[in-house]
């Protein structure tokens, strides 16, 4: 008999920097599952829309473009179509125009279907903003990872030191306060803490530690009758 156990997926959404891609990326690595880094394909989809010289503001017409990219993950690597564009979707003004395009019903739209597909046995770890909430609302765990703002900044200020760019804390700081703002106030799908999920503030809280306690959870979500 065909075994009808839908795959399971863990949902980890949460904030910019709150640290939901390391460990979302390690859990995964430690169950041997699939990972999905929504956030990467609101990226492609804003650079896309940037390089085709598409109206930002403009729902329809990014959408369009949207729907028709073809966008791999292969390793760690993000191509859309032949070109690696893994650096480049990283960019400060890529991070903004996501933001913005993010906001759009028809742009998250176009994206629902190709983020489902990755729902793969055995088991899918995905790290975004609404993947407990609409992508995937039956999924076996939730997770809302966060942090205070002053941590997300400083962590952020390492990862661009130890990558040799320069990096100013004011103005990272202010940079995600203002996207916090942006990713939550949105009518669509907006930035928010599900009922069923568990919050893990990780303020102070080393990733060994947050991943830990993520797979111990996973492990009495499974035994849950
Ligand atoms: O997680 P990230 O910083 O790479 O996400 C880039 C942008 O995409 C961010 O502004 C929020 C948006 N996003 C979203 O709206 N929904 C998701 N599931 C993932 C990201």
């Amino acid at each position: 008999m065909a075994d009808s156990t839908p795959v399971p997926v863990i949902a980890i959404d949460g904030p910019s920097a709150s640290g939901k891609g390391t460990v979302a990326l390690r859990v995964a690595a430690e169950l041997g599952f699939h990972y999905l880094d929504s956030g990467a394909l609101y990226r492609a989809a804003a650079l896309a829309a940037m390089k085709a010289g598409a109206n930002l503001e403009n729902d329809l017409e990014v959408s369009r473009i949207t729907l028709t990219l073809n966008i791999n993950f292969i390793r760690d690597r993000i191509k859309i179509g032949n070109q690696d564009v893994t650096e480049a979707i990283r960019e400060e003004s890529v991070s903004n125009a996501a933001s913005q395009v993010a906001a759009f019903p028809k742009v998250r739209a176009a994206l629902l279907t190709r983020q489902r597909a990755l729902r793969q046995p055995p088991g899918l770890v995905a790290d975004g903003r609404d993947m407990g909430s609409v992508v995937f609302p039956d999924a076996v765990l939730k997770i809302f990872l966060t942090a205070s703002p002053e941590e997300r900044a400083a962590r952020r200020h390492k990862q661009l030191m130890e990558k040799g760019m320069d990096a100013n804390m004011t103005a990272l700081l202010q940079d995600i306060q203002e996207r916090d703002t942006r990713d939550s106030a949105r009518s669509v799908a907006p930035l928010q803490k599900c009922a069923d999920a568990v919050l893990l503030d990780t303020t102070g809280v080393p990733v060994e530690g947050v991943v830990t306690q993520v797979l111990a959870l996973y492990k009495r979500a499974r035994q849950a009758p």
